[in-house]
């Protein structure tokens, strides 16, 4: 128990310094510096895609971060250690995207830098079942929300976004396989798991509504 709770601080401080880290990547200068084309983009819509993109993935990097401090030595630290780092994968490109278009961060990163990993390491303190609750209830979510922006992209102009609906349908379909995962690893008997479910839905579509637009 002293070691997980060791392995929890540890987390928690680590994610402060890295918060802060990418806070100063987007200083102005970082973005003056860039030469993306924003020729005929919208850009309201496009900053709203990238902002919260970036946000959900720093928060699923946050939330592994926070299941691997406490059940990293178990059976299932690889199989969470494996979608950890797609979602490293995801965080990366948002960040480039984000450079490309220069669109500025939530000012929300701190706190999700935080109850991200509140949300891994408390759900993981219930169990692997625990975890994989979470696990099953936001990458619902995500997916869901990759679906939406994917309606809207193609509504605005599949061309001219073809990149970006490339890049979103594909982590869709693994944030679908994340889905799938939890399922196969018991999520649905963790302790009062449909309340669990539903609870961090709340939150997710609530972070999804405030990244959006701050
Ligand atoms: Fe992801
Ligand atoms: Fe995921």
């Amino acid at each position: 128990m002293a070691v997980t709770a060791a392995l929890i601080w540890k987390g928690l401080l680590r994610g402060a310094r890295g918060c802060w880290t990418l806070q100063s990547m987007y200083s102005p200068c970082r973005f003056c510096s860039t030469g993306a084309t924003m020729k005929n983009i919208n850009k309201p819509v496009l900053d709203r895609i990238i902002r919260v993109d970036h946000a959900g993935e720093y928060g699923a990097n946050r939330i592994y971060a926070g299941q691997m401090a406490v059940l990293g030595r178990t059976s299932v630290g690889p199989i969470i250690q494996q979608m950890w780092n797609q979602e490293k994968d995801h965080l990366k490109k948002f960040k480039e995207l984000m450079i490309l278009y220069r669109v500025r961060p939530t000012v929300l990163l701190p706190f999700w830098n935080v109850a991200g990993f509140v949300l891994g390491a408390g759900s993981a303190l219930l169990g692997k079942e625990g975890a994989m609750a979470c696990t099953v209830a936001v990458e619902e979510s995500i997916s869901e929300h990759y679906n939406n922006q994917i309606r809207t992209l193609m509504e605005e102009d599949p061309d001219k976004y073809r990149e970006l609906l490339e890049t979103i349908k594909k982590f869709r379909d693994e944030e679908l396989e994340h889905h799938d995962i939890g399922l196969d690893h018991d999520a649905e008997l963790a302790p009062a798991y449909l309340f669990l479910k539903n609870g961090i839905q709340i939150g997710c579509k609530a972070a999804i509504f405030l990244s959006e637009r701050i």
